[in-house]
């Protein structure tokens, strides 16, 4: 008798919304960045050694975060490489940004042993502090972040 007045308290219990998939999102950004993050010359940076730097620092961090949520609008450059394009801002809510960069870290960018995760919490602090910037001013975040 019990276990039957419990049922329907366990049936209306939220189940856990299922963890974001880094993977299955990034086929959105591999329509520019390409599968293996090798990008197109002169047009869609490459997702490599210029990501794992920037994912080392926080200032870094802040800035992928907000390439994302915001866009990015360059000019910048990227292993040598001039780009002066527009990335549109996605629309991701946090933890699903903290698993694309994740995703693109550990298997992009190959970014290895040293490569910290992002988490739902840091991107919500990032977007918060970057609620102001536009995908010009996200530009400008780079440079500082990379001390040049
Ligand atoms: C419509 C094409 C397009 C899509 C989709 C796109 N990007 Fe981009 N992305 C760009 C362009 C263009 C730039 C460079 C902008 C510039 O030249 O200033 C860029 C820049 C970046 C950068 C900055 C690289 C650096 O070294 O500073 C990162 C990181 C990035 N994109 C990640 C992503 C991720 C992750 C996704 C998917 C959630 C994504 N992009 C989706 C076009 C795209």
């Amino acid at each position: 008798m019990r276990a039957l007045l419990l049922l329907p308290l366990l049936l209306a219990t939220p189940s856990l919304a299922a963890a974001p998939d880094g993977a299955s999102i990034y086929k959105r950004c591999s329509a520019c960045h390409l599968p293996t993050g090798a990008g197109v010359p002169g047009a869609y940076p490459m997702l490599g050694a210029n990501f794992k730097s920037l994912a080392a620092s926080p200032a870094g961090r802040s800035y992928l975060i907000l390439v994302i949520a915001k866009g990015l609008a360059g000019p910048i450059t990227v292993e040598g490489k001039p780009f002066r394009g527009v990335m549109p801002a996605q629309t991701l809510d946090d933890a699903a940004i903290a698993a694309t960069l994740n995703h693109v870290g550990v298997n992009v960018a190959m970014a290895g042993k040293g490569f910290r995760p992002f988490s739902a919490a840091e991107v919500a602090a990032a977007r918060a502090s970057g609620a102001a910037l536009n995908a010009a001013a996200v530009g400008k975040l780079r440079a500082q972040a990379l001390g040049r």
